[in-house]
This record gives C-alpha cells, structure tokens and sequence, in this order.
C-alpha cells in the first residue's frame, strides 16, 4: 500500500509544500519563493519572511494538493520541518500543519530541516527504482551545505546521526552571500556568484582555505570572506565601522569580478572536500567505513561543488548522492521523504509541538 505524505516547509524564506510517497516518490513539490520581498536588504528580514509565509501557506499546500491530484483523504500523514530556523517563519508552518492534521485526524510528524536536508540527497537515488533497499547506502558520510549549516555527520541510518564537525564562524551558503554583497553581484547571491565563476579564471587570485588544526573536521569561512574583501576594497584604514577604504568593487572591471568569483568558488568549494577526505579517512581508521556520502543543502545545487563530487565519487569508488535540482534549496518534499520512516514506525506527535529556533548544527 502506498503511503502518501503532505510535507510542509517554512523555516526561512521558501514558503513550501509536496506530497511524497512512499518517502521517494515526488508527486508535486511546490515553492513560493520570497526573493523579491528581500532584495532589497540583501538578506531575509525575519518579520517579513513570517508575514509573507501567513499569506501563502493556504494557497502553497493547496496548490501542493492540485498537482498530486490528491485530495486530502488520500494522505495518511502531515509532516512538517519545526527546527531549526526563523522562530516567526517556523511557526506559520507548524500552526498550519497541526491545524490540517487536526482538521482532517491525520497523524502529524515534526522533522529536523537539517537531516532532511541529508535525507533529500537519496531520494533521487537510482537504487530506489530497482527495488534495491536504501539500508545500501548505509553507514553514510554526510555532508549538510546551506546558509545556516556546513556540517559533517556520520550517519547510522536516516534517523540516527553523529555529528563530526561543524563551521565555528560562518556557513558556505552565508559565505557565498555575503562574498556576493562584497562584489556588487544581486540577491539571491550565491547562484549568481556560481554563475559568474564559471566564466572567471580561478588562478589569477588565491584566497585562503580554511583547514584548521590538521585532523580538525570542523569549517571556518570568515576569514575567506574577510580576503576577499579586502582584495576588493584594499587594506582598511582604521578600525571596526570607522574603517574607511581605498577601493571600492565599482573600481572592479568585469574580468576582475569574474576571476575574484571564481577565486572564492575555488576557495570555498576546495576546503569541503578536503573535509570530505579527512572525514572519510577518519571514519575508515575507526572501523566505520562509509558506503555512500549524502550531500544536501542549498549549496549542493553548485556547479563546481556537482563536479568535485563525481569525481570523488570515482577517486574513492563510493556513491556521492546529491539532491535533484528542485530538492537542493529548501523544499517540502524532503520533510514529506524523511518523514516515511517516521511513519513506518509509527512515531507521531502531537498538537502541543513546539517550533524551535536552534538545534542540532
Ligand atoms: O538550504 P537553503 O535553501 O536554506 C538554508 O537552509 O539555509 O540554502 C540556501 C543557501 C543560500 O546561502 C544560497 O546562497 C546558497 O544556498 N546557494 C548557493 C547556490 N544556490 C544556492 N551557493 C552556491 N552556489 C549555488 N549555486
Ligand atoms: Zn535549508
């Protein structure tokens, strides 16, 4: 029998619904994205991302309905991501999926946005098709990329995680964004910076790479950020925001901001898989060797980061599994996916779930 669950997503700015079946099976995925709300502060503003997610999650799980053609006694569950992320934001989707379940008696299952994130990367999993069981793909290395998380974990299962390392400073996706900022090149930054790189020459600058003590499996990306803003503006004078520069990315011609760009992606991209390595190796000396790595997050959508890990995946004779496009940047399918197991063991929550801001890194 198929299980067929409704998966609500709002932890930051994507106002998002799907159904899934069977935890792999995508029967629509619908994203209302709130881009144009934030362009201009260059950055999600809390209030308005929860304001705007009030207004669109009705017609976003509607929506999510129509293109399954599903009405709502054909789903047996109500997923939904309730941490971690924008207290305001997480709110409107756990009070609109506690009212649906409520509404229609469905079981409700609260899921971690970050293991989701994971759990997305198998979903696409060719195996899947041939019947083979995703036990296969486990003990996995995992790697979560996005603007709030660069994590490594070593996973058990889909549910059971070990964290290994962790960024001290800031996330990939908040490095591309703000490096971005620094370039003048637009909001949503990071898929324009990766757009731009891919025509720059990556040689012309050398930026920093972040590798921390030697056998450290944790990430640092500030100090890139910082080398390639003064790379750009030059040495500040003075201090803190009385600093003052002599340069401004104005002054940039548009090769100079390509190879920047493609300097940062190199930088940025390269300390991940050295961390990739380093993890694999640790866990291979530990006696629990990965059999797949599982990559998610809004940074896997990364065309340099997309290359790396097919060729890691022949260096190292392991399955890399990325997310399909549609699930790399936040979505619902993956909560609707990862809630599947949830749901076979008949794990469920109830109406006083909470909506938490922080948890697991
Ligand atoms: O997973 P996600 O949608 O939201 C969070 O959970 O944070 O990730 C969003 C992040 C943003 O920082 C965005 O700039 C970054 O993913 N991103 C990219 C690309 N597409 C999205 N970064 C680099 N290259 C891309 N192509
Ligand atoms: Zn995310």
């Amino acid at each position: 029998m198929t299980v067929r669950i409704l998966g609500i997503e709002t932890s930051c700015d994507e106002t998002a619904a799907a159904v899934v079946a069977d935890g792999w099976r995508v029967e629509s995925n619908i994203i209302a994205s709130q881009h144009d709300l934030h362009r201009r502060y260059q950055g999600v503003v809390p209030e308005i991302a929860s304001r705007a997610h009030l207004e669109r999650i009705n017609p976003v799980i509607d929506e999510a309905l129509r293109a399954a053609s599903a009405a709502w006694p054909d789903l047996d569950a109500i997923a939904v991501g309730n941490r971690p992320g924008l207290i305001g934001s997480l709110m409107v989707g756990v009070s609109a999926a506690k009212a649906v379940a409520w509404a229609t008696r469905k079981p409700l299952i609260a899921v971690n946005h970050v293991q989701a994130h994971l759990y997305s990367a198998t979903m696409s999993w060719p195996g899947r098709a041939l019947g083979l069981s995703e036990e296969n793909l486990y003990p996995a290395l995992g790697l979560v990329v996005s603007g709030g998380h660069t994590s490594l974990f070593a996973l058990h299962s889909p549910a059971e995680l070990t964290l290994l390392g962790k960024t001290i400073d800031d996330a990939v996706g908040e490095a591309y964004d703000k490096a971005a900022v620094i370039l003048q090149l637009g909001y949503p930054g990071g898929p324009l910076l990766d757009e731009l790189a891919q025509t720059g020459d990556p040689r012309r600058f050398h930026l920093p790479r972040s590798l921390l003590a030697p056998d450290s499996l944790d990430f640092s990306y500030s100090g890139l950020k910082t080398a390639l803003l003064y790379q750009v503006r030059g040495l500040p004078q003075g201090r803190g925001h009385d600093a003052t520069f002599s340069k401004s990315a104005a002054d940039l011609s548009s090769s100079d901001r390509a190879d920047l760009a493609a300097a940062f992606q190199n930088a940025a991209i390269d300390t991940l898989f050295l961390k990739l390595d380093r993890a694999l190796d640790h866990l291979a000396t530990q006696a629990r060797p990965s059999r797949s790595i599982l990559i998610g997050g809004g940074v896997s959508a990364n065309s340099l980061l997309r290359q790396r890990a097919a060729e890691l995946a022949q260096q190292r004779n392991l399955e890399v599994l990325l997310p399909p496009m549609p699930l790399c940047l936040d979505n619902a399918a993956m909560i609707a996916g990862f809630a599947f197991h949830r749901f076979q063991s008949r794990s469920f929550d109830d109406l006083h779930l909470p909506a938490i801001a922080t948890t697991l890194r």
